[in-house]
């Protein structure tokens, strides 16, 4: 299947007679963000699913978006095109791991902790969580928790790490998980690029190893501090807008490119990492997208009792931050 004018105009005509908004993840490819009605970070696709009034969303993006749009409207029918897309975060914690985890600190200490999940978690976890959170809102929800309480944090060490620097709270702990894509994007790599381009903005994802080794490069001078942003796929589009930098390196997930490209084509965005490209994210292909809109496949459903126990935290994090 080619995406060309004739495969938008079937995508467009199938999403209209199905009465579906069609929600893009600023990671998917470049001719599927195109095609979306949204394309977004996950905090303001999640959003926009919770407050659209299609009767049907198609998701492209991974599983646990997917879910998410379900847990928010359960009466809404929810498609993604493959679902078979996961997600290498997402499946570094169990709800039975985390239950344990809980039940090990709560007998430890005396007190019940709270629980702050990443969105890219499953389900069954956001059951078991007091406050979801993403990139964009993590420091501000782990701020919403009283200061004497402690937080468990899962399942990303490295958004964990970020958020404890952000904080300062020393009652942060912080499950071991990591995506591998971000996790691959590495230190020594990009202290190269940012010493190639000394002026150059560095924008890095708070999953990525290597943002402890900008603020490292930051902190002994090599590069200038200012340059250092640590930011959100949405916020990266917001600081894209206003910085005066003619190149920025980026350090996430490399559909990212695209939006940027897009929301400012003076400046001259490259990878840190080009290998950085996520396979489940890719499994929206063009065809996959149009088999879906045809079949109504594949749904995405999530059990009753698990959803409306999701539920509370998944809305607890659409209420706090942007
Ligand atoms: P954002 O929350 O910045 O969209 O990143 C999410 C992510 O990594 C999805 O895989
Ligand atoms: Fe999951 Fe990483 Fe892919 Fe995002 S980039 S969907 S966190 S595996």
């Amino acid at each position: 299947v080619r995406a060309d004018a004739e495969w938008a105009r079937e995508v467009r005509a199938l999403a209209e007679e199905r009465d579906a908004v069609l929600l893009a993840h600023n990671y998917q490819l470049p001719e599927i963000q195109d095609v979306a009605d949204h394309t977004g970070d996950s905090l303001a696709l999640s959003r926009i699913a919770a407050s659209s009034t299609a009767s049907t969303i198609v998701f492209c993006g991974v599983h646990f978006m997917a879910e998410t749009a379900k847990i928010l409207s359960p009466d809404k029918t929810v498609l993604i095109p493959d679902a078979r897309a996961g997600c290498s975060l997402a499946d570094s914690i169990t709800a039975e791991q985390l239950r344990a985890w809980k039940a090990e600190f709560a007998e430890r200490t005396g007190t019940p902790p709270v629980v702050v999940s990443y969105v890219n978690t499953t389900a069954e976890v956001k059951a078991e969580t007091d406050v979801c959170c993403t990139s964009s809102n993590a420091v501000d929800v782990v701020r919403s928790v009283p200061a004497d309480r402690d937080v468990l944090f899962c399942p990303d060490q490295f958004l964990g790490a970020h958020v404890k620097r952000e904080t300062g709270r020393e009652n942060l702990h912080v499950w071991a998980g990591e995506c591998h894509v971000h996790a691959g994007i590495n230190g020594p790599e990009l202290a190269e690029r940012a010493a190639a381009d000394p002026d150059a903005d560095l924008f890095i994802h708070p999953e990525c190893g290597c943002a402890t080794s900008a603020l490292y490069l930051a902190g002994e001078g090599t590069v200038a501090e200012e340059r250092v942003k640590i930011l959100s796929t949405g916020d990266m589009l917001t600081a894209a807008r206003s910085t005066g930098a003619r190149s920025v390196l980026v350090a996430t997930e490399v559909g990212m490119l695209h939006q940027l490209r897009k929301a400012a084509p003076e400046i001259d965005f490259r990878a840190v990492n080009d290998r950085a490209s996520c396979r489940y994210m890719k499994m929206i292909t063009p065809a996959a997208l149009l088999r879906c809109l045809r079949e109504g496949a594949d749904e995405v459903d999530v059990p009753a009792d698990v959803a409306e126990r999701a539920r509370a935290s998944v809305e607890r994090m659409i209420a706090i931050g942007a």
